[in-house]
């Protein structure tokens, strides 16, 4: 039978109802899962009692995971599966990376030339202040864009660098992120991404933009393409058009990071406790 779907936000979101996720779903329910994802950029599934193991099957459906560096927050015996929040072990060493990076509007893929990928978070503790996670559409940014941007966008490229994004970051907020070497900074090349692309699932129109990341725009002035990026972002992530995700013990969340947006709100739990179990893959399309 095929999932239950409740939309969350009229332009970006939805909740799967009645799903089980701890044993492997047939081959229906999967593919109602996908197609959730494809028409909904994000999917919430609630109440689930998600083992790490289970999460790992789940995202190899999605496609090829790609495993944290961060060797030290991997949950033991599966790698694919890495804890992000501020707990600590009892001898007061962090138990789980403190994601600063992602108090921006982002999307995880844009440091990547493969911008397909599924990120993947399971809540397995959450503050009773903060933590929660910000979306916005992609797709419908660009359907509700006006003509006069549309036209400045069309057939041209952008270029994303990673170390743009982390220098930004520790210029903005020192100890938010950690210098890199040369050798560090020389494993992050510039990346070139249309701006303007299609869907390869749904055919659907969106722009891709990351914007702390964003280094130019082919045809325009380093001081162009920021106001530019900024307007364009500006834009996709105007109120009225996020969807804001308060986040339950037993969520599942997962999202297209082509086709959406994402930003953490501020990690100040004032004394709360988080843990989220996140898993990352590689999707690939024929
Ligand atoms: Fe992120």
């Amino acid at each position: 039978m095929p999932l239950a779907l409740r939309p969350l936000h009229p332009d970006v979101g939805v909740e799967v109802l009645g799903c089980d996720l701890s044993h492997p779903l047939d081959d229906e329910q999967f593919q109602s899962l996908l197609d959730a994802y494809h028409r909904h950029s994000v999917v919430v599934v609630r109440g689930q009692s998600l083992a790490a193991p289970a999460q790992a099957g789940l995202l190899r459906r999605f496609g090829t995971p790609k495993i944290s560096q961060r060797k030290e927050f991997h949950v033991p015996g599966t790698p694919e599966i890495g804890r992000v929040g501020n707990t600590r072990h009892p001898d007061g060493t962090p138990s789980a990376f403190l994601d600063r990076y992602g108090n921006l509007w982002h999307s995880d893929t844009a440091s990547d030339q493969h911008v397909d990928g599924v990120t993947m978070l399971y809540c397995v503790m959450t503050p009773q202040v903060g933590g929660d996670t910000l979306f916005a559409s992609m797709g419908r940014a660009y359907e509700t864009l006006p003509a006069d941007l549309k036209a400045r966008i069309d057939g041209r490229t952008v270029v994303h660098n990673f170390n743009q994004h982390n220098d930004y970051l520790l210029a903005r907020n020192p100890g938010s992120a950690q210098p890199l070497s040369e050798a560090d900074r020389a494993k992050w090349p510039d990346r070139e991404h249309e701006l303007v692309q299609r869907h390869p699932v749904t055919g659907r129109p969106l722009y891709f933009i990351s914007p702390t990341l964003v280094r130019g725009i082919s045809g325009y002035s380093d001081e162009q393409a920021q106001r530019l990026s900024a307007e364009l972002v500006a834009h996709a992530t105007r109120p009225e058009a996020v969807y804001r995700h308060k986040w339950q013990v037993g969520d599942l969340v997962f999202w297209d990071n082509r086709a959406s947006l994402h930003s953490a709100s501020p990690a100040d739990y004032q004394g709360g406790q988080r843990l989220m179990h996140r898993g990352y893959a590689y999707v690939h399309y024929a």
